[in-house]
This record gives structure tokens, C-alpha cells and sequence, in this order.
């Protein structure tokens, strides 16, 4: 088999804090094929931007203890210094971060903000950035890119200034996107037109995602990898028709009980009762068990490990995949051939 784009091996994460030590990502593992997006899961506080902001040397110099592995084409870029990995981010792995305000300098020229990237990391002339700009915008699906690259940020709709952004992701070819709650501040038009854009750039550029969400459905459509994650740890991975179709966690369950589906609507959405557990001192055994429906003993003092279901879907249950809530098979809304 080939070298994956990029493999996370066994990332572990965490922070020094006066409280106590947060365990913000737990001996976690997953693979992005090229051409194909991952969509990682879970609710707000899981450590799902801490994974990344991890993998790209983004967290607070000093803040962080980090394990573990992040293989970009078999090379481990946690081994890189600071510096060379300036040259990896933006140029080889792009990035679109939760906060789409913050991405963009609010006084200067949108496509003077892109061209600045092309020249800092290629070197190229003013006119040549320029141009290259302007085909991101372009290729983001901007209309009249010439215009637009000479306007501020604030004279452009939430979901145009997050066109820009992604054009920024894009705009020096990266093999790879990391793009976290990209959509999480759209409305839910904007948010279908951006999400089919992500893919539409993963199909025609073969390039690798990563779309980080807290909500199965957003990644439903798009996502042909899913990892679910609970309290820093992943407890269920596999292809998007095992999650959606056969979930096998009592957390994934919940969650797609929790989202309206074409065939139930909003009548039948089930709540995962609860809040998720602080990272600090977590509970022995399962992190989920104090809000699972399907909790027997073991689970509050044995710690599950993923197991294979199949071979392409991993749980960490110890619950007998018998005695475990079956959900009907259900589409959330929004996906599948309508
Ligand atoms: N710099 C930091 N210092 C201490 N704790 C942090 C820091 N950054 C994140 N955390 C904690 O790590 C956990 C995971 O956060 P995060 O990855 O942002 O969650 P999310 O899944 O919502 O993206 C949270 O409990 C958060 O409070
Ligand atoms: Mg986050």
C-alpha cells in the first residue's frame, strides 16, 4: 500500500494547567487518503482543534506537552523545527480556521491579502501574485474575481469572505486541507454552497481534507472518513457508511439520534442527556459511560480500547455490540441523492 497523505499516529496532547494537567487529546490515530476527506466529530471541548493545532505546530510555544507522530507522506513533521515548518503550512497543508473574522486583515485589500501569501512563500513578483489571486477567487467560485480582489473584507457577505478564505487555503496548491468549523458561522445555504466547494476542490485538485465539525450532519455529505471523538480520545472510526449506516458507539448512536433525519424530521430528535467530563482528572474507565443508555458495570472502571468491527471500523466499547442501542440505518437531512 502507498504512503498515506497524512497519518497521525498516536497523538497525545496535553497541558500544564493550574488546575492540573489537561488531557486534551488521548493516543489518537487516523489516516487522510488523498482525494478524500476525513471528517472528525464531536462535541465543543472534545480536542478536535487541539489534534490539529498540534499537527501544525500552532499551539503556544511551550504550552503543550506533545506524543505521538504526524506523518505528511511518511515524513513526521512533529521532529521539524519551528521554523521549517513555516514552509509546510500554507504551502503544503492550507488551513481554514473556526473564526473566519480573525483570518482576514480587516483594512487591507482581499486580494492583496492572498497575493501577500504568494509572495512571501513563493517569491513571486507583485504582478504574478496578483494574478495568482485572482485566480483563487476565481477558482473559489467568485464572481467578477477582478473586482472582489480590490475590495475590504467588510463590503463582501459572510459567505463570500469565506470563499477568500478558503482561496487563501488554496492559493499555493496545498496537497492538503485542515479546515475546522468552517461553516459553523454560516447560515445553512451558505453553509451546503461551502461545504460542496471544499469537495468540489478535493475532487478536481485530488487533494486531501480534513473537516473538523461539531455536527455529524454538516460532515455527512462530504466526509468519506469519519473519526468520532469523545473527552480527547476517538471511540469509533471508520468509512462514512459505517458511521451513518451502522454506527456502533452508543455516542454516535446519540449523536445521529440527536440530528433531524429525512425520514423522522425534527419530531423524533433524542438529546444525549449530560455534559461531556472535564479533561482534568478524567474518570476511570469510559469517559461516556455517565451519559450512556447502554452503561453496564465494566464501563466505570475498565477502560475500552478500540476493537475492530470490520475491517475498516474501529470502536472503544465494552458493552456486547448486541446489548448496545440499534438505531435504525438513517440519513441525516441534507445528504444522500436529493
Ligand atoms: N492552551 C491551552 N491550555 C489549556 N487547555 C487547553 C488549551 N487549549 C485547549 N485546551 C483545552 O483542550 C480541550 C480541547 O479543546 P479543543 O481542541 O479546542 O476542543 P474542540 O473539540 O471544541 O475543538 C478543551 O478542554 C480546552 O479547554
Ligand atoms: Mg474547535
Amino acid at each position: 500500500m502507498s504512503t498515506p497523505l497524512l497519518e497521525i499516529r498516536g497523538l497525545s496532547v496535553r497541558f500544564r494547567t493550574p488546575d492540573g494537567v489537561v488531557c486534551a487529546v488521548d493516543q489518537l490515530s487516523c489516516v487522510v487518503e488523498r482525494g478524500q476527506t476525513l471528517g472528525v466529530v464531536g462535541e465543543s471541548g472534545s480536542g478536535k482543534s487541539v489534534t490539529f493545532l498540534a499537527a501544525l505546530q500552532l499551539l503556544p510555544p511551550g504550552a503543550a506537552e506533545i506524543e505521538g507522530q504526524i506523518l505528511l507522506n511518511g515524513e513526521n513533521l512533529l521532529t521539524r523545527a519551528p521554523a521549517q515548518m513555516q514552509a509546510v503550512r500554507g504551502a503544503r497543508i492550507g488551513m481554514i480556521f473556526q473564526d473566519p473574522m480573525s483570518a482576514l486583515h480587516p483594512l487591507m485589500r482581499v486580494g492583496d491579502q492572498i497575493a501577500e501569501i504568494v509572495r512571501t512563500h513563493a517569491g513571486a513578483s507583485r504582478a504574478k501574485a496578483h494574478a495568482r489571486a485572482v485566480a483563487a477567487l476565481r477558482s473559489v467560485g467568485i464572481p467578477n474575481p477582478d473586482t472582489r480582489a480590490r475590495q475590504y473584507p467588510h463590503e463582501l457577505s459572510g459567505g463570500m469572505r469565506q470563499r477568500v478564505i478558503i482561496a487563501m487555503a488554496i492559493v499555493l496548491e496545498p496537497e492538503l486541507i485542515i479546515a475546522d468549523e468552517p461553516t459553523t458561522a454560516l447560515d445553512t445555504t451558505v453553509e451546503a454552497q461551502i461545504l460542496e466547494l471544499i469537495d468540489e476542490l478535493k475532487v478536481r485538485r485530488g487533494i486531501g481534507v480534513v473537516l473538523v465539525s461539531h455536527s455529524l450532519a454538516t460532515i455527512s455529505s462530504v466526509a468519506d472518513t469519519v473519526i468520532v471523538m469523545y473527552a480527547g480520545r476517538v471511540v469509533e472510526y471508520g468509512t462514512a457508511s459505517d458511521i451513518f449506516s451502522d454506527p456502533t458507539h452508543p455516542y454516535t448512536q446519540g449523536l445521529l439520534s440527536s440530528i433531524p433525519t429525512i425520514d423522522h424530521g425534527r419530531g423524533h430528535l433524542v438529546p444525549i442527556p449530560g455534559s461531556p467530563p472535564s479533561l482534568i482528572d478524567l474518570p476511570a474507565g469510559c469517559s461516556f459511560a455517565p451519559r450512556c443508555v447502554a452503561r453496564i458495570e465494566m464501563c466505570t472502571t475498565e477502560r475500552p480500547t478500540l476493537t475492530a468491527r470490520t475491517p475498516t471500523h474501529v470502536d472503544a466499547c465494552l458493552v456486547p455490540p448486541s446489548a448496545r442501542r440499534i438505531t435504525p440505518a438513517s440519513v441525516p437531512a441534507g445528504t444522500g441523492d436529493q
